[in-house]
C-alpha cells in the first residue's frame, strides 16, 4: 500500500465504552449511565457499568497496543470524572486516570490523540437544559481548559468533539440515543451548540495547552446517492446529503449552514454575532469516521430530512446491517480534500462488527474484520494516491466494547474481550494489523 512514510496506524475507543468504573473516585453519572436505566432504549438491557473495565486494566491494555505495534491511540475523556458536575469543581483524582494513561502511552512509544467528547456529557448539564441550552458550549470550553491545562504538556493532538451528528440528530431528532429527545426544534439548536463547542473549545485548547496543539472535529460522514432517477429521490439525496454531511462540514470551514437545509428543517439555528466565526476558526486537520454510504429515496412521510435509506440487493453487510463499501472512504477522502480544502485528514474511525466466534483454542478467526480492515486501508491508499492528503488510520475500535444502543453484543475490536473474565484476546485481525503496520516500517 502506497500510504506516506509517516502514515499513523491506531486504534480508537471511547471512554464510556470501556472504561466502566461509573462512580470510582468522584465520577458522577453521564446522560449514557441514564439512557441505559430506560426500559428498552438498549438492546439486551446492558449497560457501560463494567464493559472493559479499562478504569482498572489500563496497563494491560496500554501493553495489548505496544504488542500491536500501534502507531496512536485515540481515546476520549470522560467529562463526568474530571469535571462531576459539568461546571465548577475539578475532580483531581479524574484527572490523574488520564494522566498516567498518557504517560504511559508515551512511555510505550504510542502517541496520544485525545477526545474531549464521546457522547456522555454529565447528567448535571442534562438537567440544565443540556446540548439545546447555549450555556453547555461554553461550559465545555472550561471543562477542554482544564484538560489542555494538565494534558497539554505532552498531548499535541486533540479532537474537540466525536460525531456531533449522533448527539443531535440519533439523540435529540430520533431519540435512540441519550438523551432520548424527539424533537427537531430542540436537536437544531443541539447542532448549533455542539459546533460553537467545537469553536470554543478549539480556543481553550489553544490558550492552556503548552505543546503547540493539532486540533480537529471529528464527523461521521457518508456518501449519499439517490435510490433512482426520480426527481423526488434525487431531491431526498440532496437533503440527506445536507442533513449527513453539509450541516456540519459548511458552518466548520467558514460557509455558515446550508439554506436548503434551514428551510427543510423549518428551524432556525440559533446562531448569535461572532457564532459562526468561532466555528470556523481554522484548525490543524479534519477528522473522518466512516461506516457506510447511504442510497436514499424519498420518504415525505418521515422525519427530517424525509429520506429514507434502502438496502442494497446483493451487498455484503457487517453485524450491524452496514454495507460494505470500502470505495465511500476513498470518496469522501477526496470530497474533503477537494471540496473543503482539508489540510490534513485522518480516518479517526473505521471498523466492523462480525458475528465473532472463539475457536475451541481460544482464538477468533475473523476473516471477514481482515477483509474489510484491508480494503478500507487500500481505500485510503487511493485516495492519498490522488492526492487527499490523509495521514492516519484509526481502526474502530482497539477492543470489543459497549456499543450503545446496540449493547454489548455487537464486537467491533481488533482484541476480543471475554466480558465475564475481562480476558483480553487478539484476533487475528489484529495480529493482521500488526503485521501491516510492521510492512509499512519494513520492518520483518
Ligand atoms: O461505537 C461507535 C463509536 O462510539 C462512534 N462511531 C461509530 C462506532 C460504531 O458504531
Amino acid at each position: 500500500m502506497n500510504l506516506p512514510a509517516d502514515f499513523l496506524f491506531g486504534a480508537a475507543t471511547s471512554a464510556y465504552q470501556i472504561e466502566g468504573a461509573p462512580a470510582a473516585d468522584g465520577r458522577l453519572p453521564s446522560i449514557w449511565d441514564d439512557f441505559c436505566r430506560v426500559p428498552g432504549a438498549i438492546a439486551g438491557g446492558d449497560t457501560g457499568d463494567v464493559a472493559c473495565d479499562h478504569y482498572h486494566r489500563w496497563r494491560e491494555d496500554v501493553a495489548l497496543m505496544r504488542r500491536l505495534g500501534l502507531d496512536a491511540y485515540r481515546f476520549s475523556v470522560a467529562w463526568p470524572r474530571v469535571v462531576p458536575r459539568g461546571t465548577g469543581e475539578v475532580n483531581r483524582p479524574g484527572l490523574d486516570f488520564y494522566d498516567r494513561l498518557v504517560d504511559a502511552l508515551l512511555a510505550a512509544g504510542i502517541r496520544p490523540f485525545v477526545t474531549l467528547y464521546h457522547w456522555d456529557l454529565p447528567s448535571a448539564l442534562q438537567e440544565r437544559g443540556g446540548w439545546p441550552s447555549r450555556d453547555t458550549a461554553a461550559h465545555f470550553a472550561d471543562y477542554a481548559a482544564v484538560v489542555a491545562a494538565r494534558l497539554g504538556d505532552r498531548v499535541t493532538d486533540w479532537t474537540t468533539l466525536n460525531e456531533p451528528l449522533c448527539t443531535a440528530w440519533i439523540g435529540h431528532l430520533e431519540g435512540r440515543f441519550a438523551p432520548g429527545v424527539r424533537d427537531l426544534r430542540q436537536a437544531v439548536h443541539a447542532s448549533h451548540h455542539l459546533l460553537l463547542a467545537h469553536g470554543l473549545g478549539a480556543a481553550a485548547i489553544r490558550a492552556n495547552a503548552s505543546a503547540p496543539p493539532s486540533i480537529g472535529l471529528v464527523n461521521n460522514l457518508s456518501p449519499i446517492q439517490a435510490a433512482s432517477d426520480r426527481p423526488e429521490d434525487v431531491r431526498a439525496a440532496i437533503r440527506a446529503d445536507g442533513h449527513v454531511n453539509r450541516w456540519w462540514l459548511d458552518p466548520a470551514h467558514g460557509r455558515g449552514y446550508p439554506a436548503d437545509m434551514i428551510e427543510v428543517y423549518g428551524v432556525e439555528p440559533p446562531v448569535r454575532d461572532g457564532d459562526l466565526e468561532t466555528i470556523a476558526a481554522p484548525v490543524e486537520y479534519v477528522g473522518l469516521n466512516y461506516y457506510f454510504r447511504q442510497i436514499v429515496a424519498d420518504d415525505p412521510d418521515g422525519p427530517a430530512p424525509y429520506a429514507r435509506q434502502v438496502p442494497v440487493p446483493g451487498a455484503q453487510t457487517t453485524a450491524m446491517g452496514w454495507e460494505v463499501h470500502a470505495d465511500g472512504l476513498a470518496e469522501l477522502l477526496l470530497r474533503l480534500s477537494e471540496d473543503y480544502t482539508a489540510p490534513r485528514i485522518y480516518v479517526t474511525e473505521s471498523g466492523s462488527a462480525w458475528d465473532d466466534k472463539v475457536g475451541a483454542d481460544g482464538s477468533i478467526n475473523d476473516q471477514d474484520r481482515i477483509a474489510y480492515l484491508e480494503d478500507h486501508l487500500a481505500a485510503v491508499a487511493r485516495a492519498a494516491e490522488a492526492g487527499a492528503p490523509v495521514q492516519g488510520y484509526f481502526v474502530w475500535s482497539l477492543l470489543d466494547n459497549f456499543e450503545w444502543a446496540d449493547g454489548l453484543d455487537k464486537r467491533f475490536g481488533l482484541v476480543h474481550v471475554d466480558y465475564a473474565t475481562q480476558q483480553r484476546t487478539v484476533k487475528a485481525s489484529g495480529h493482521r494489523y500488526a503485521e501491516i503496520i510492521r510492512a509499512h516500517r519494513g520492518a520483518p
